[in-house]
């Protein structure tokens, strides 16, 4: 095949299967009939009953933490941890610089400061850049587990620890991960989840809070759960059960629907993921050593979801070659599904986070991140593009056409200069 010119050059493409070739979540009997049934039994469900209870029980069992809520999105779940976390006006979270902005924005909506921290050279959380970031406002600290990978748990832990801040997770993109053993999301005070379209738990649009601390959990109750849920599950003798019926008056349910669709995947969910290691596993080694193509580095103690496979170009070893023109070539091959990530990127580009003060009054004294403050997280996505992972058998080819594809560009590099 690396004989061929390559097809961005008038050759023949690696890849003639037509796309799309990936969708997710994969849609089967089962989720039909739970979605179905679910259309027959409620399509609204106000209070900790009827699928809404199975799945977070389901969840709560899968975690091994005592406490699920679910919300309508990951953005919810998101900003319900933080208003239950006791994060509010003046205090500041550590946020990696490097991830999508709803690990950070709904701090906004709670008189709070997202303090951007840089990554590291593999898009971690840089401790030591964190660490000086911290100010006597700090409060807590959020990690990211991007594109699936677990962040190194030993050290966050520790961090938050000798820094006496509260450890908090975003989940996102890897349900079902684990470090050491333990599953991310369970490492912290609390973490959100978000089980939108493509996530490696899907309920097309849905997410969830997960902690073991019955405190945390009544007060995400009342951030986003008012009224009935509020009034059953929080103790009549609680100090807050008076709020019961309104509670923080923001409404953040999850829909029934969703949540039948998110319970029916959570039964084949650790399929998914054996399946996507294996396939992970096989186009990392296709592409270990290929020049510029740098595979992401796995610790033992990873066990990543694999929401995506984060590779690194690198255009100094292609004779300068752009990253855009490499994956035009590369797209053009038909690996189609080829992609650099989008929104999630340096959150100091967002205007968001720049100029907050335009739409958010209360902040209109504060001063965005200046251009150049994160040069890692910048590097890192400016160097980054992403593969699908499949996870049926029958897919394998698939995968070994994208990465034969990559191979065939590389060796064509001068060429598409
Ligand atoms: C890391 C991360 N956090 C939070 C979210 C927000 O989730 P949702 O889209 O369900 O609101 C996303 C969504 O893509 C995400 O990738």
């Amino acid at each position: 095949m690396n004989d061929f010119p390559p097809a961005l050059l008038g050759g023949t493409p690696a890849i003639t299967v037509p796309g799309p070739h990936f969708t997710w979540p994969p849609i089967e009997d089962a989720d039909q009939c739970a979605v179905a049934a679910q259309l027959e039994t409620a399509v609204s469900i106000p209070d900790r009953s009827g699928i809404v209870a199975d799945l977070e029980d389901a969840l709560a069992s899968y975690l091994g933490v005592r406490h699920v809520v679910t919300t309508c999105t990951g953005t919810a779940a998101l900003h319900s941890m933080y208003a239950a976390a006791g994060v509010g006006p003046g205090d500041e979270v550590i946020v990696p610089a490097l991830t999508f902005h709803a690990t950070a924005t709904p701090l906004f909506h709670l008189g709070a400061h997202p303090v951007l921290a840089d990554v590291d050279d593999r898009g971690r959380l840089d401790l030591d850049d964190a660490a000086r970031r911290i100010t006597a406002r700090t409060k807590a600290v959020v990690t990211v587990h991007l594109w699936g990978l677990p962040e190194d748990m030993d050290a966050l832990v520790s961090f938050a620890e000798a820094h006496g801040l509260m450890l908090l997770e975003d989940g996102s993109h890897a349900h079902g991960a684990t470090w050491n053993h333990q599953m991310t999301g369970t490492f912290g005070v609390a973490s959100a989840f978000s089980l939108n379209g493509p996530k490696p738990l899907s309920a097309g649009e849905g997410g969830f809070v997960a902690t073991d601390d019955t405190e945390l959990y009544y007060r995400v109750l009342l951030h986003g759960q008012y009224n009935k849920r509020c009034r059953r599950e929080i103790p009549d003798s609680h100090p807050l059960a008076r709020f019961a019926v309104t509670g923080m008056g923001l409404k953040l349910r999850i829909h029934p629907l969703a949540a039948a669709l998110a319970r029916a995947q959570l039964t084949r969910l650790d399929h998914y993921l054996t399946g996507r290691q294996e396939i992970a596993d096989r186009m990392r080694a296709a592409l270990d050593g290929v020049p510029g193509i740098r595979v992401p580095h796995v610790p033992v103690s990873a066990r990543p979801s694999w929401y995506a496979l984060p590779l690194r170009y690198e255009p100094a070893d292609l004779e300068g070659l752009p990253l855009e023109r490499f994956l035009d070539a590369v797209r053009a091959e038909g690996a189609t599904e080829a992609d650099r990530p989008g929104s999630t990127c340096p959150l100091g580009t967002h205007p968001l986070f720049q100029a907050p003060g335009a739409l958010l009054p209360d902040y209109a004294d504060r001063q965005g991140p200046a251009a150049g403050d994160f040069p890692a997280a910048g590097h890192v996505h400016a160097t980054t593009f992403k593969l699908p992972v499949w996870h049926r058998e029958e897919d394998a080819r698939l995968a070994d056409a994208y990465t034969a594809a990559i191979t065939k560009v590389v060796s064509h590099a001068k060429d598409l200069l």
